[in-house]
Formats: C-alpha cells, structure tokens, sequence
C-alpha cells in the first residue's frame, strides 16, 4: 500500500513521533499513512523457520493438528561481502544454524510456533503445507517477525537437502494430518547455498549470457545446482543455457562440518561461469549476517 517506503525504524521516542507525524499529518505515503503499526525495535540477526503444517477441523477434533519446525536457516538478503549494499532476494543461505541452540529453538516453539498453532485453531483454519516463520534473534530470545505462506527462497536450497526422509512422504503426511507420526530426521552436517547473480544486479542487469557449468568438478564438489533466473536458447551453440534474471542459480553443498559444506558450495560456484556472474565470498561466516534492527 505503501511501495515499501511505509516503514520507518526509529531510535528514539522523538524519531518515533517524527515518523508518525510524516505518516499521518504529512501525507508522505498517501491514505496509506492513514493507519499505523506499531511495533517493539527489535535488534538481533534473522533466521527464518520453515515448517510443515496440518491443520484442519477434522485434525483438531481428533488431536492430530501440526506444526512441525525444521531445521533453522539463515538468509543473507545484502549484495556484498559482510551484509553490505543493496537488498537483494536473497545471495545465499545456510542451515544449520550455529547460533540457534536447541534452548532457542525450544524457546521459538513455546513462544512463537505453539501460539501460532493455537491461534490457527481458534480461528479455524483449514490449512495444510508449509509456514515460514521469519524471526530476530534478540538478547530477549526469538521475536516472531513475518509469516510467509510458503518455503523460503534461498533457505529451501539448504534446508531441504539435509531432509533424511521422502520429501513425498512428508507432503503426504501434511495432506493426511499425519504429521505426528511421522519419522522428521536431518542428516548429521551442514548445507551452505551460495547464490550467483547476474552482473547490475539488484539494478538493471542484462540476460541472454551463456552459462558454463563445469560439471565434473561440480561433480566433485558434491553440489546440487538449482537453477532459478535461466532459460535455454539452442541458437547459442554449447548447452545453450543462459542467463535469463537476476538470481541466477544457487550452488547448494553438504559437508559434515560447517568447513566442509562451505568449501564444497564454493568449489561449486567456481565452476560456474558466465559474463558479470556475482556472488557473495562470505555466506554462513562470521560476521554475514545482518546484524541490528530490522
Ligand atoms: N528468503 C526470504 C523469503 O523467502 O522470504
């Protein structure tokens, strides 16, 4: 309603009564500034939960209503190297998540999934797929920030990979409300899923580039290549894929350690190449993630 210009994060109470003003007396978004929410300042870094979900009136009558969360993802939604520049759809992910102890996930789950769970059945939801939960890690424990009535992209490429159960099983086990008895085990390690973009990216960018995928040495690396913003054009000779959107394709590696899977994922971005090809060198290290106010 407000072409993304309708937020306003304020420091301070006078900033806070500035934003208001702007909002409602200035008119600076229009009717859109009519009506306001107002929100906790929440300083953390993000991470995003997805979870799959069942909940139908037959499921509540007979107990069998679910959400179950997976493992915890992280996003890393900034341009450059140390979660600097323009906001992008996101340039790569990771999961697990060594800052989210099993204390912070049981936390989100008595404070964030639960209630969500509770209000979806006071409210008599007929639902079954999948909730992304996005959430700040605060000194104060996990705020809920959003839901998205969906997976999440990029935090699908490095989550679902880890699942140590049929994908179709699971699905099928949503649709039946069946949830609770099925088996959820993730595979002992770490995924990390750089994302490669089309040069001018998040600006202007230009499409038709030939994609070159060495694939014995993303053989090697052991990573699966999920292509997004390509299509084929057989006039360019070669494989004939090419470049066709800003997020190009995400290279998504295991590993049994953090390292592991680090290294493997950009060995894969490596053999990857195609005129302006971008991508952040930094994806699950230390100071990646944004950090400070939503
Ligand atoms: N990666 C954020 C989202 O899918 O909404």
């Amino acid at each position: 309603l407000a072409a993304g210009k309708g937020v306003v994060v304020a420091a301070t109470e006078e900033e806070a009564l500035e934003a208001v003003a702007d909002l409602m007396e200035g008119g600076r978004v229009g009717t859109a500034g009519q009506k306001l929410v107002i929100e906790d300042y929440l300083q953390g870094v993000e991470i995003s939960v997805l979870s799959a979900v069942s909940v139908t009136k037959e499921a509540v009558e007979s107990g069998t209503a679910a959400i179950v969360p997976f493992l915890p993802a992280r996003d890393h939604k900034r341009l450059n190297d140390g979660a600097k520049g323009p906001n992008t759809g996101g340039m790569g992910a990771v999961c697990p998540l060594s800052d989210v102890t099993d204390d912070i996930m049981a936390q989100f789950n008595k404070e964030c999934l639960e209630p969500t769970l509770k209000g979806m059945i006071a409210e008599g939801f007929d639902y079954r797929g999948f909730i992304f939960f996005g959430v700040m890690l605060t000194k104060d424990g996990p705020k809920l920030l959003e839901y998205n009535v969906r997976l999440g992209d990029p935090e699908t490429q490095a989550v679902l990979p880890l699942m140590d159960f049929d994908f179709v099983e699971m699905c099928e086990a949503i649709v039946n409300c069946t949830l609770k008895n099925f088996e959820f085990s993730w595979k002992k390690g770490f995924q990390v899923a750089p994302v490669v973009v089309s040069g001018g990216y998040p600006g202007a960018y230009p499409k038709g580039k030939p994609i070159v995928i060495a694939e014995k040495a993303v053989e090697a690396s052991g990573a699966k290549i999920f292509i997004a913003g390509a299509r084929y054009d057989r006039r360019t000779g070669g494989g004939g894929l090419v470049t066709n959107g800003g997020r190009v394709l995400a290279c998504s590696a295991f590993g049994k350690t953090f390292d592991e899977a680090w290294k493997n994922a950009y060995r894969a971005v490596s053999a990857v190449s195609f005129e302006g090809a971008f991508y952040r060198k930094d994806i699950g290290l230390p100071g990646a993630a944004e950090s400070g106010q939503l």
